[in-house]
């Protein structure tokens, strides 16, 4: 079914940037995430040292904290952040505040040790996100147990609670109407809980990840995905990386929640009396900073060794050690590439930067087995012990800086994703590469959308179709490879993070004026009546 873009709702008139700026004036912006900007270490003399989070929420949300100054709220994950916590209770400090001109103002949500495993290890990762990249073998898996029930109570939705409890306590202590952006798989029953005690909440839930149609959510018991989809109907203003995702979502409450109303023209949902609006906001990187992290002096002190990885040609890959970037196709598509074209022997090294994730959820361990096997077999079977050449370089680690410096290098970027929220690797690659190198996109790719038409696209269990690409990539003409990379570069500068965060909060302004609030008709189940949000700055911007 054809659907517009499901960022341009036709009913919500445009603000610019002066309305925006003038309603974040006069509001405290409340971002929670999981994982929070840092993590903290607690050092032998008593104090704590921060080390930057990492991950496609943390970027993307750090990038726009160095001008909101939002307030964030975060699991405290490890020890360190833990042990922080408790001092910050104990000196009755509201917020902990860090970086230049704290930046960060950071409030920890603190769970067990159990129920974060519970909500973190059993749920989050392996279940919802396995089901949201439709990576189970499902003759198999998932086992939904007496197990998994019960971390689903004590751990995700007792999490989710929590984070309603800090979230609204902050709410609490502003003295305007703040402005709560939740963020990802992780959350998705926070909106719900916020909505049952406190209805006038300003509340938007941005998902970071795919979101599947809704014969795949039947995989999860109805009660887990009715919840889940209920928590987020909590929400004034939902947000997908793509119009695809906005529509699955769609479709999914309209097949599993009671009395929801879908208007798939105006990309609305009509739900005990409120209207969610639907939308898709495609995530990118803070340019200017990946530029300068990729010159920084850190990034350069890299240049000076990375180069023995490279070869004549070089084909790159980055990312974290995860079931869905279908790293061991990749692999298996280079050996048919070296296959059936030998003269690329010697001369061309595929070189994938690696970085181990996840490792106490038991896929993620064997994951990188399957990769380590894969690399070996492929190593063992071309290397040539005269001149000392081998296909695959394998760089472990996470190492941010080295990533970046890695990506002025490559011929070719590999992103074969099975499926792929975005990838901010192919954003970055393409901001950064200085050889008119080519990107090859998975189709499972978010990122396809705005990248496609100057890449090459691969279906992602096309073994056969990825090694001609490869082959494709590596003899093409210079001047289609440069008219391709700036293609790429442009895409990438006209539409970066700042972009992303703008338009979010233009739907949250357009949505939050009582005026242009869809008035749902009362639903049949529960006879509320329409919410109406009376917000002062309405009267200035209209
Ligand atoms: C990636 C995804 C995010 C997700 C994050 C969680 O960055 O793009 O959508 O929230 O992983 O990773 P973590 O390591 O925090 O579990």
């Amino acid at each position: 079914m054809a659907m517009q873009a499901a960022d341009s709702g036709p009913r919500h008139p445009e603000r610019t940037q002066e309305q925006i700026d003038a309603f974040l004036a006069e509001r405290t912006l409340i971002v929670a995430s999981n994982r929070g900007p840092v993590t903290f270490s607690a050092e032998d003399d008593g104090t704590f040292s921060a080390r930057k989070g990492s991950g496609g929420v943390v970027t993307a949300v750090a990038a726009i904290a160095r001008e909101q100054k939002p307030i964030w709220i975060a699991a405290a994950m490890t020890d360190g952040d833990r042990a922080r916590a408790e001092i910050a209770e104990r000196r009755g400090e509201a917020l902990i505040g860090f970086g230049a001109d704290s930046e960060f103002r950071l409030r920890f949500v603190v769970p067990s040790a159990a129920s974060y495993h519970q909500y973190y290890n059993v749920i989050s990762n392996p279940l919802l996100w396995f089901l949201q990249h439709y990576l189970w073998d499902t003759p198999r898996t998932p086992d939904i147990t007496a197990e998994t029930w019960e971390a689903w109570h004590d751990g995700y939705v007792a999490v989710n609670r929590l984070f309603a409890d800090e979230i609204l306590a902050a709410c609490e202590q502003c003295e305007d109407q703040p402005v709560v952006m939740l963020q990802d798989y992780q959350l998705y029953l926070c909106g719900g809980f916020i909505r049952e005690r406190n209805p006038n909440a300003i509340l938007q839930h941005f998902v970071h990840i795919p979101w599947p149609d809704p014969d795949y959510w039947r995989l999860l018991p109805l009660a887990m995905r009715r919840a889940i989809c209920e928590g987020m109907l909590g929400n004034d203003v939902v947000g997908f990386q793509t119009p695809e995702h906005a529509r699955s979502f769609m479709y999914t409450c309209e097949a599993y929640v009671p009395g929801a109303s879908i208007d798939y023209v105006n990309l609305e949902i009509a739900w005990r009396g409120r209207t969610i609006e639907v939308r898709s906001y495609p995530i990118s990187i803070d340019t200017e900073a990946v530029r300068a992290a990729a010159y920084s002096k850190e990034a350069r002190s890299h240049d000076r060794y990375l180069p023995n990885h490279w070869n004549e040609f070089t084909v790159l890959r980055v990312d974290r050690a995860e079931p869905s970037k279908n790293i061991v196709r990749g692999f298996l598509a280079f050996d048919r590439f070296l296959e059936a074209h030998e003269e690329f022997q010697g001369r061309v090294n595929f070189v994938a930067i690696t970085v181990p994730s996840r490792m106490d959820v038991h896929e993620y361990q064997d994951y990188l087995d399957d990769v380590s096997a894969a690399v070996g077999r492929i190593n063992a079977r071309y290397a040539n012990v005269e001149t000392g050449w081998q296909p695959i370089h394998v760089i472990m680690g996470e190492n941010y800086a080295r990533a970046l410096a890695a990506m002025k290098w490559y011929d070719v970027l590999l992103v074969n994703s099975i499926i792929d929220g975005m990838n901010l690797v192919a954003k970055e690659g393409a901001l950064l590469n200085e050889r008119n190198g080519v990107l090859i996109i998975s189709e499972g790719a978010g990122a396809v959308t705005q990248l496609g038409e100057h890449s090459l696209i691969i279906a992602p269990t096309d073994v056969e179709g990825t090694a001609d690409a490869l082959f494709e990539a590596l003899t093409m003409p210079l001047p289609e490879r440069r008219r391709r990379a700036e293609g790429l570069r442009r895409a990438v500068e006209e539409d970066d993070v700042a972009a992303w965060f703008r338009r979010q909060l233009a739907d949250i302004v357009r949505y939050a004026s009582p005026d242009e609030r869809g008035s749902a008709a009362p639903n049949e189940d529960d006879g509320a009546r329409p919410r109406i949000v009376s917000l002062p700055i309405s009267a200035q911007t209209d």
